[in-house]
């Protein structure tokens, strides 16, 4: 069942989608409204996370199914969205805590920078998705380490 990483993606592109209107609203001046829209975002985005870490750890990760000579580009890839999506996840955990310390100056500096990140790690989210799922059928489940390196 590709349930769980189905609902997971879902979860990282309703995020983005929700940083964009955050950024939407911020630069027409609607405060109250971006600082409500960005909580939710990070609601989503915690939600992503902890759907793939259970999923991780109660059931491993699913490795690439499609040809074996495509596998090489998969894992660079794979490897390209995990440091993305770990560098937006900081990102978005500084940002948010300059904004609850009310040091605008450097949220606002900083702000723009996450929100790229962040739409990055969801593009690129959603295509290992369409690799794994859609293009091929995912090969098979096994622990983290497996999945990503192949031993
Ligand atoms: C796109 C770039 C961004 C800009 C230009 C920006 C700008 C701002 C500004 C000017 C405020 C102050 C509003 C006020 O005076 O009440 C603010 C507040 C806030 N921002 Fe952002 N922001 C950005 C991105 C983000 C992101 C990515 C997040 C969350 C991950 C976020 C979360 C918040 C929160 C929670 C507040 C409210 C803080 C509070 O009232 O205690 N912002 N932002």
């Amino acid at each position: 069942m590709n349930l769980l990483p189905t609902l997971s993606t879902a979860f990282i592109v309703l995020s983005a989608i929700l940083v964009a209107i955050g950024w939407r609203l911020i630069a027409t001046n609607k405060r109250a409204a971006h600082r409500k829209v960005m909580i939710a975002a990070a609601i989503s985005a915690l939600l992503f996370f902890i759907i793939y870490m259970s999923r991780t750890i109660f059931l491993g990760n699913t490795s690439f199914g499609g040809p074996d000579e495509l596998k090489i580009y998969y894992t660079i890839f794979l490897i390209f969205h995990i440091t993305l999506a770990t560098t937006g996840a900081i990102f978005g955990l500084v940002t948010l805590y300059l904004a609850f310390k009310r040091n605008i100056k450097k949220h606002r500096k900083i702000g723009p920078i996450t929100s790229i990140i962040w739409f990055g790690s969801a593009i690129t989210g959603v295509m290992v998705y369409f690799f794994l799922y859609v293009l091929y059928d995912g090969g098979e489940t096994t622990s983290m380490l497996k999945a990503i390196f192949g031993f």
